[in-house]
């Protein structure tokens, strides 16, 4: 069975001190929620410090890098591979919006890195979204997809999390329509089959994340923004956890 999961994206925030405090809260706050996974995936030279702080007393909440290199070692200055991000860290977020739009990441590249994460026995959370909602929206988002997994192969796909993450809902004022986004994952779902977390990415925060996570198709969300409050966080992480108990 697909398990409930709440990805925490912490992108360039926070310095030590901020990141130990957060990530210590975090960890008290889910504490009891037990059917839930919460990623947190902070700015890399943070990662071992908050990994050993997570670890330490839950095995629902995990570290989670936010980006790696295709390659697993070389000259390539300023990189983090796979294989040094395992040492660590079970997830790592690929196909980020930011990382397509700043950093010029093609489907080649994304997929690769995919692959990459794979092979290191990382799981991938991997992002998809289009950058305007159309009529098309869900066939674009869908094959961009399946070129993403291009380089892996199907048994393997229970490995890796999908993101939704519509380009022009995240860091925005307000989310994508939940149902609109309902309807794109079950189009996702046909491409990665039943073993895939599905989740959706894009302002969540308290408020609105129950609107999200009612609907089956949506096993759980990626938060930026809101993941950097433990307050919000936790309470994002209660209604995920209470709503798909009940379920
Ligand atoms: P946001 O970021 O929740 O601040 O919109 C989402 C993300 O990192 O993808």
């Amino acid at each position: 069975m697909r398990r409930p999961i709440v990805v925490g994206n912490w992108k360039m925030y926070g310095a030590l001190s901020d990141a130990l405090v957060l990530a210590t809260a975090i960890r008290n706050g889910v504490e009891n929620f037990s059917n839930l996974e919460a990623i947190i995936c902070p700015p890399a030279i943070w990662l071992p410090e908050v990994a050993e702080v997570i670890s330490k007393k839950n095995d629902h909440i995990s570290p989670g890098a936010q980006n790696i290199h295709y390659l697993s070692e070389g000259e390539y200055t300023g990189e983090i591979s796979a294989p040094m991000v395992k040492d660590v860290a079970n997830y790592v977020i690929v196909g980020h919006s930011e990382r397509r739009k700043y950093f010029s990441e093609t489907t080649e590249i994304i997929s690769r890195k995919v692959a990459a994460a794979v092979d290191a026995d990382l799981s991938p959370i991997i992002c998809v979204g289009e950058e305007k909602v159309a009529a098309d929206s869900a066939e674009k988002v869908s094959r961009d997809l399946k070129n993403l997994l291009v380089d892996i192969k199907k048994n393997e796909y229970k490995k890796i999390i999908v993101a939704y993450e519509p380009v022009y809902a995240v860091g925005a004022a307000e989310p994508a329509n939940p149902e609109y986004c309902a309807k794109v994952i079950q189009k996702l779902r046909e491409v990665v089959g039943y073993e895939s977390p599905i989740l959706y990415g894009g302002s969540i925060n308290p408020g609105n994340v129950f609107e999200f996570v009612k609907r089956p198709e949506i096993d759980g969300v990626l938060v930026g923004r809101a993941s950097l409050k433990a307050s919000d966080f936790i309470k994002i992480c209660r209604i995920v956890s209470e709503y798909k108990k009940i379920i």
